[in-house]
């Protein structure tokens, strides 16, 4: 916790109590729910985190519900949120959380590390909103904000992650994170950062410096590099592919075609191989289909 709880701690507290966005995982301290809010959120827009969210907790409302389903299903529900993997992790999650911790997600952070998908980030992102710990989250957001306003240079994984910690207001964990989340994703943007309506621009390092290049953030802990094109990639396809199986289903020789790789069979024979040693699909009788 800090040492001191400074201009920059105050302002920041008050303008998150103030614009604080109303999203459903913030309305709740249940776990369970926060972390199938964190996994959705890892690479998903919020806008298309609500719906999913609230359609994902009433079919598995509890770690019990969605270890005993079959994981096809919980990859069903996980419908238009892409990066189908975090599905899987997320059953098997629910399995350890059922077969090692009697039920109830862990509220440690080694339990937390330990469960399948689960990483430094969404470890402590449990243990910040449905625990109310102070311990400091760090994704792309709050990395931008650590590395500009207070570090002013740019952060190896290690120094960001101590740096989110000491950063904590004591006993403010859950809203100090919540308002760090909200200014990256907001104010201090990857590219054109709003100084002009920042509430900590006064104490902000990078502004100080008058924003002198190179931008902190960039190449920072945490703060992610450009991804390939998707058009025409294999994610695009493995993509196509769980989509078309949601459905039924799909006899093999019908592989090129559901993938539109028809110029290319081993292509989209080779991508579903792949899919299949990855737990997200099985073949059956000549079919592909989703996991039982
Ligand atoms: N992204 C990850 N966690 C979030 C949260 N709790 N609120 C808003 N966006 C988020």
């Amino acid at each position: 916790m800090p040492t001191v709880t400074t201009a920059l701690h105050r302002a920041l507290l008050s303008w998150g109590d103030e614009v604080r966005r109303d999203l459903p995982w913030r309305r709740t301290r249940d776990p369970w729910a926060i972390l199938v809010s964190e996994l959705m959120l890892q690479q998903t827009q919020v806008d298309r985190v609500v719906p999913r969210y609230h359609a994902f907790l009433a079919r598995f409302p509890d770690p019990v519900a969605c270890a005993d389903a079959p994981a096809g299903e919980v990859l069903r529900a996980w419908e238009g949120l892409g990066y189908n993997r975090r599905a899987l992790h997320l059953h098997r999650a629910a399995g350890t959380i059922v077969d090692e911790h009697g039920g109830r997600v862990p509220d440690d952070l080694d339990r937390l590390l330990a469960l399948p998908g689960v990483g430094p980030y969404t470890a402590r992102a449990v243990l910040a909103f449905a625990f109310e710990r102070d311990h400091g989250v760090v994704d792309t957001n709050a990395a931008r904000f650590l590395s500009r306003a207070v570090a002013g240079e740019r952060l190896t994984p290690r120094r960001a992650q101590r740096l989110a910690d000491t950063q904590v207001p004591a006993g403010r964990g859950w809203a100090w994170n919540q308002a760090v989340l909200d200014l990256g994703a907001t104010i201090c943007t990857k590219r054109a950062p709003r100084c002009d309506l920042c509430p900590i621009a006064a104490s902000c390092a990078w502004a100080r410096a008058g924003l002198a290049e190179p931008d902190p953030a960039a190449g920072s802990a945490g703060t992610s590099g450009a991804q390939g094109a998707f058009e025409g990639s294999d994610r695009q396809v493995r993509g196509r592919i769980v989509q078309a199986l949601r459905t039924g289903p799909i006899e093999v020789v019908r592989l090129p075609d559901v993938a539109g790789s028809c110029d290319d069979p081993e292509r989209a024979r080779r991508i579903a191989d792949g899919l299949v040693g990855e737990g997200l699909a099985e073949y059956v009788d000549g079919q592909l289909a989703l996991p039982v």
